[in-house]
């Protein structure tokens, strides 16, 4: 069971409103009178055909690889616990996020950055790098950023439990392939550029009260991990991770924040105002989150292989850091059409 779950009692109450709310609207499905379905209703049902659904716990097998995928699960929800900085099998985290945090559910959920295809598409070449990484390889990379941490020796349990738990979530995913849902949520890009002013004000309404004043969330009781996972400060993710990057993460926000009001299929907020939020918290000048500095390696060694939303150059194109960082993204696209570059976000 998700321990972290648990320790949300806060939201209980809300839950319990949710559960009686969908067996009062199952009562007056079953009973014959069905209410009108909407057209955002029709859109949202059409939307989720064909998005992938991962298997059940329950059909976890009662084997040594079953036990192994359990203990997986177990490390993704409960990460800090484990192999946090003060890990209780081993300290390889460098703050106390817990992979679910972005991984949603256990990475589960659709456009959350799930883990659906992860498994079926690894080994797999990665600009960062500039190099093919295999699944365990990447699983160390978010050790690494946005963990701050250290990585973990690629026989050790913990990586073999995290990998098979991977494995078993896309069973079903053929080799090399996407399924609906695996991806970010597209967004359009509006003509200008994001603003972190703007930002500022979806943030005091929106986010606020669960991610705090100073975007440092908030602590469970035994400071163990977060109820409400940091933003930014020196416990968030790393600088060049890819949620330090405003269309990566503008895409993860509109569909999932703020938790229990967004969903992917009902978006909360506009592109626009995703963009702006997503501006703030990473903008640098206003927000410091940790970095390593001087890598003996810089990301993207073959500069044609960049995110567009990569906000430090060198790049292939003539644009600056701060048009990649928050836009406007239109003309970079248009410019790496015209050019015939690589257009990766
Ligand atoms: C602060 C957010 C965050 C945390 C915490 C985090 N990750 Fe990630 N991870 C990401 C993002 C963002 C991506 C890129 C997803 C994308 O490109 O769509 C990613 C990608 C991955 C991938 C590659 C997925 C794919 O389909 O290519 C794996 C595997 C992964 N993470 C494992 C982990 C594990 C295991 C942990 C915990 C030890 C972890 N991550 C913690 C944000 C995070
Ligand atoms: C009701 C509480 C709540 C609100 C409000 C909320 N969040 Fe979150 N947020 C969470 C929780 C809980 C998680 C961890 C993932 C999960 O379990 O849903 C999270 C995760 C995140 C993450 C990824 C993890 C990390 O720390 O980097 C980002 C980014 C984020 N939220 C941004 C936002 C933004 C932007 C808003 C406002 C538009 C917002 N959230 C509003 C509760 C909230």
């Amino acid at each position: 069971m998700d321990k972290l779950r648990k320790r949300r009692g806060k939201y209980r109450s809300k839950t319990a409103l949710c559960v009686i709310f969908v067996i009062a609207l199952t009562i007056v499905a079953c009973t014959g009178n069905t209410p009108t379905s909407t057209e955002a209703n029709k859109t949202a049902a059409k939307d989720t055909v064909g998005v992938f659904v991962p298997p059940d716990t329950s059909t976890i097998p009662h084997d040594p690889f079953g036990d192994m995928v359990r203990y997986g699960r177990e490390l993704v929800v409960n990460t800090a616990y484990y192999i946090g900085p003060e890990g209780t099998v081993g300290k390889y985290l460098g703050n106390k996020m817990n992979c679910a945090h972005c991984h949603v559910d256990a990475g589960t959920r659709p456009f959350a950055f799930n883990y659906f295809s992860a498994h079926a598409r690894y080994p797999q070449y990665r600009g960062r790098e500039n190099k093919i990484l295999t699944l365990s390889e990447r699983v160390n990379n978010c050790i690494e950023r946005p963990h701050s941490g250290t990585p973990m020796p690629l026989d050790c349990k913990e990586m073999v439990a995290i990998v098979s738990y991977i494995k078993w979530l896309g069973a079903n995913v053929p080799v090399n392939q996407h399924v609906k849902g695996d991806e970010s949520l597209e967004i359009e890009y509006p003509n200008r550029a994001a603003d972190p002013e703007k930002g500022a004000l979806v943030y005091a309404e929106n986010c606020v009260s669960c991610h705090g004043k100073d975007g440092e969330g908030q602590w469970t009781p035994d400071s163990a991990t977060y109820i409400y996972p940091p933003l930014w400060g020196k416990w968030a993710y790393q600088h060049g991770s890819s949620p330090s990057r405003v269309v990566k993460l503008a895409r993860f926000i509109k569909a999932n924040m703020p938790d229990k009001k967004a969903t992917w299929h009902k978006p909360f907020l506009t592109d626009e105002q995703a963009l702006d939020v997503a501006a703030y918290i990473n903008d640098d000048r206003i927000h410091p989150r940790p970095e390593k500095k001087n890598r003996k390696i810089p990301d993207y060694p073959n500069v044609a292989t960049k995110a567009i939303d990569y906000d430090r150059g060198p790049y292939s194109d003539t644009f600056s850091e701060l048009q990649h960082k928050f836009g406007p993204y239109k003309p970079i696209v248009d410019y790496h059409k015209e050019h015939k570059l690589p257009i990766i976000w």
